[in-house]
């Protein structure tokens, strides 16, 4: 069979990023551009800037990830592109810009859905992982539990009522005076704090065991700090990051070994920037491993917004016949499993 060559671009958030990659899981480039150090000065990130710094970066990325790769637009056999979720301007910039080279060059335009992106993550450094398996996937503004029953197919067993656990992350961070980006950030000072100094409430859904709800940790995460201030003492910082980490990272290994011996999966991968938590990956690991699972996670460059897992998701919709045509647009609130 002969090679296929994505070239895939990323642009949904605050990350102007191009990747090529050969048969899905070989990445020949992955080139990221960050605008961390732009959003840090406001505490989060402007979508206005991020749409003007990706339309500064967007070339100069697309042709790094060319000249590292040594490749040509010539060679590629397709284009692929996030068109959402995300923000608006900022995803508008990488589709039009695919659209342009598409156009340009006579090649197929392929629009990948992001979240699909995190996923096929897991693809590129386990070469031997395939459907199905059970996949949390914990993002800045999604957080789902699924089966992935084949490439693109995806069944949802639970998603969070309230906030995503990236968002409690940067929220939290915000609240202690860490500021952005929050997850990191947590996850660096919680290293230094006793993760069991402070009880944060673990919320469970009756209805349905495999939704999540972070909205209530993160409330009780301001209380404790306003009551603390209130009786004038001083927040430990460390501790108050180290306890909330582990209130979360409990609900979701929770929440995931109970879908996984329920309904009988015995491959779990994680995916989406909050997969790159180091309590996470190690608490998921050991869960796995006392129960027999297999367990897979991108390595934490992977799990964070990137455009190799745009080639990898693009390569099997690409292969799957999907083709989108010039009037893809970008879809800011696009679900999973939407086409
Ligand atoms: O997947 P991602 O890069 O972008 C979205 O699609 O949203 O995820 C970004 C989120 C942010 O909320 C960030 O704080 C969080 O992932 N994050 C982390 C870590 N690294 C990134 N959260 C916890 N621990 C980390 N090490
Ligand atoms: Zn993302």
């Amino acid at each position: 069979m002969e090679d296929i060559l994505i070239l895939a671009i990323e642009s949904s958030c605050d990350e102007t990023a191009c990747a090529v990659v050969k048969n899905g899981r070989e990445v020949l480039s992955n080139v990221i551009h960050s605008q961390i150090p732009i959003h840090t000065l406001y505490g989060g990130v402007v979508p206005e800037l991020a749409s003007r710094k990706h339309m500064e970066k967007i070339n100069p990325v697309i042709r790094k990830a060319l000249a590292d790769a040594d490749r040509s637009l010539d060679d590629m056999d397709a284009i692929a592109v996030t068109y959402g979720p995300g923000l608006v301007g900022a995803l508008l910039v990488g589709v039009a810009e695919a659209k342009a080279i598409a156009f340009a060059r006579h090649k197929p335009l392929v629009g990948v859905h992001h979240i699909e992106g995190h996923v096929a993550a897991n693809f590129i450094e386990n070469k031997d992982l395939e459907p199905p398996f059970l996949c949390l996937i914990v993002s800045g503004g999604h957080t789902h539990l699924v089966i992935v029953r084949d490439y693109g197919v995806y069944e949802i067993l639970g998603r969070t009522r309230d906030d995503a656990a990236g968002e409690a992350f940067d929220k939290v961070a915000r609240a202690i005076g860490l500021g952005y980006p929050g997850g990191p950030k947590i996850d660096r000072e919680a290293k230094d704090g006793d993760p069991d100094a402070i009880v944060f409430p673990k919320p469970k859904m009756a209805d349905n065991p495999y939704d999540f709800s972070f909205s209530g940790v993160k409330t009780a995460v301001l209380n404790y700090l306003n009551g603390e201030q209130m009786k004038g003492r001083e927040v430990c910082r460390a501790d108050v990051a180290a306890s909330f980490q582990k209130t979360v990272v409990e609900v979701l290994t929770e929440h995931t070994m109970l879908a996984a011996k329920t309904l009988g999966m015995k491959k779990v991968a994680i995916a989406g920037g909050v997969a790159s938590n180091s309590a996470l990956r190690s608490a998921m690991e050991e869960a796995c491993a006392q129960r027999g699972f297999s367990f897979y996670r991108p390595s934490p460059g992977l799990c964070t917004d990137n455009a190799a897992m745009i080639g990898c998701a693009g390569y099997y919709e690409y292969i799957k016949g999907v083709r989108h045509g010039w009037d893809l647009n970008a879809v800011p609130n696009l679900r999973l499993g939407q086409r």
